[in-house]
C-alpha cells in the first residue's frame, strides 16, 4: 500500500481522485485546504481525513508518501517549501514556482534533502506521448528537423467557463487561470513531451502578449498568446503556440526525414498517433494521404474516461514516484525535470514584445480594399 496526502482540494483535486480509483493500492492519508467550507464538501464525498491546518498534515503524513500539492500556482512554492522543509517526497501541480529563482530554490533543497520532487503534468508517461517516444527512438520518420506543437484553447471568454464545476461542485477558477495565464497554465502539456525524449532547450525566442484586456480577474493579467521557438540541444526546433484565443486546436506535428509523426491532442492519454511517409509520386513530393496509426504491443497504463475537454490520468507522475520509493529505483519525474520545465515555461510566458525582438526600421500603412471588395 502507498499513501498520499493532498494540500488544496479544488476543482483539480476531483480530477485526481478519479485517477487515483485506477491505483487502488495508493491511498489518501488525509487532505488539506485553508477553506474550510471546500474542505468539508471534498472529505465529505470521498469519505477522506480532512486535516484542519497545513502543520497538522505535515506532522501527521508518513515519511515514505507522497505530498500531492494541488494548491493555486500562487501558492506553489511557499506549500513545496513547507513540504521538503519538513522532510517530504513532493509533487507539486504546475508550474512548480513563479520565478525561476524559487524553483531553483525548490529544486537546490530537494537536492540538499535527498527528497523526490515532481511537478505536473505527467502525460509523458501516458501512452500517446511513449508511443511517439518509441516512434523517434526507432527512426521512423527519420532525424526529426521541426516540430510544430499547438495548445490553442478556442476563444475563451466567449465560453460558458463561469458554469464549469467540478464533480464536487468546485468553480472552474477562472480569474486564478487568468492571472496565471495559459502558457503557465498549459505549455507544460507539450514541452513535458519534447523535454522527456529530446533533454535540455538550449535557447528559447519567445514573443507573448494579453490581447484580451477585458478579463475578470485581479491585479496584472498574464499573456493571452504566446508563441515561441525552442532550440533542443537534441537539434530539433520547435514553434509552440500557446492561446485562449485561436480556435481548439491541440496538434502535434513532428516533421523528420522520412516522414511526419503526429498526434491531434495533447488532453488525451490515448490519442491517437499516426505516421505518414513522404513519397516523390512521379515529380509530385508529398506525405502519404494514408497515414499509418501507431500502436504499442503491450497494454500500457490505466486509462480514465473522458471529464470535460480532458481523459488525461493524472495519477500516472505520482505512482510513478511511489512506485520508486518503494523499489528504490530512480523515478523519471526528477527535480532537474520540474526545474528545467519551470525554467522554459516561464522564458516563453515572460517574453512580452520586446524580448530578443528586432524592432523594425521601416512602415507601411494596410493598402485600400479593392473597389469590389469594400
Ligand atoms: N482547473 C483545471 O482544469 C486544472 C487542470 C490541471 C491542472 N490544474 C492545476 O491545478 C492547480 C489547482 O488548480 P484548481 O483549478 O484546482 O484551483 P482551485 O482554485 O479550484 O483550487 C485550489 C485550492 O487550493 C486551496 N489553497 C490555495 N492556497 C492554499 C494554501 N496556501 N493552503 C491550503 N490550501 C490552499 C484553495 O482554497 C482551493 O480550494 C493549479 O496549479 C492548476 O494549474 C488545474
Amino acid at each position: 500500500m502507498s499513501v498520499v496526502s493532498i494540500i488544496g482540494c479544488g476543482f483539480v483535486a476531483d480530477l485526481y481522485m478519479r485517477s487515483l480509483e485506477s491505483f487502488p493500492h495508493i491511498k489518501v492519508a488525509g487532505v488539506h485546504d485553508r477553506d474550510a467550507a471546500r474542505l468539508r464538501v471534498f472529505c465529505d464525498h470521498y469519505k477522506v481525513k480532512p486535516v484542519a491546518s497545513l502543520q497538522e498534515l505535515l506532522d501527521a503524513h508518513p515519511r515514505d508518501g507522497l505530498i500531492l500539492n494541488l494548491t493555486n500556482p500562487s501558492a506553489h512554492y511557499e506549500i513545496n517549501k513547507a513540504c521538503l522543509d519538513a522532510g517530504h517526497h513532493t509533487y507539486s501541480e504546475k508550474p512548480l514556482a513563479l520565478d525561476t529563482g524559487q524553483a531553483k530554490e525548490l529544486h537546490a533543497l530537494a537536492l540538499d534533502k535527498g527528497l523526490m520532487l515532481g511537478s505536473a503534468p505527467c502525460s509523458m508517461l501516458g501512452e500517446a506521448a511513449q508511443t511517439l517516444g518509441r516512434a523517434l527512438r526507432e527512426g521512423l520518420a527519420g532525424t526529426p528537423r521541426l516540430i510544430y506543437a499547438e495548445l490553442d484553447e478556442g476563444y475563451l471568454l466567449q465560453a460558458a467557463y463561469k458554469k464549469w464545476l467540478s464533480d464536487t461542485g468546485a468553480p472552474w477558477p477562472y480569474e486564478d487561470e487568468f492571472n496565471v495565464g495559459c502558457t503557465l497554465e498549459h505549455a507544460g502539456y507539450y514541452l513535458s513531451w519534447l523535454i522527456a525524449w529530446f533533454g535540455s532547450v538550449r535557447t528559447v525566442v519567445s514573443a507573448s502578449a494579453e490581447l484580451l484586456p477585458d478579463k475578470i480577474g485581479k491585479g496584472p493579467m498574464a499573456p493571452d498568446v504566446s508563441i515561441a521557438t525552442l532550440f533542443f540541444e537534441a537539434g530539433p526546433v520547435v514553434r509552440m503556440t500557446n492561446s485562449i484565443i485561436a480556435p481548439h486546436d491541440h496538434s502535434l506535428t513532428i516533421v523528420g526525414d522520412k516522414g511526419v509523426l503526429a498526434c491531434d491532442e495533447a488532453w488525451d492519454n490515448a490519442a491517437k498517433v499516426t505516421f505518414a511517409k513522404r513519397l516523390n509520386i512521379r515529380r509530385k513530393l508529398m506525405e502519404s494521404p494514408i497515414r499509418k496509426t501507431l500502436r504499442l504491443p503491450q497494454p500500457t497504463h490505466p486509462k480514465v474516461k473522458r471529464w470535460g475537454a480532458a481523459a488525461l490520468n493524472f495519477m500516472l507522475g505520482p505512482a510513478e514516484m511511489l512506485d520508486a520509493l518503494k523499489t528504490g529505483q530512480q523515478t523519471r519525474i526528477s527535480p532537474d525535470f520540474a526545474l528545467h520545465m519551470t525554467e522554459v515555461t516561464l522564458a516563453i510566458q515572460n517574453a512580452g514584445e520586446d524580448s530578443g525582438a528586432q524592432k523594425m526600421t521601416t512602415r507601411c500603412d494596410p493598402l485600400e480594399p479593392m473597389p469590389w471588395a469594400r
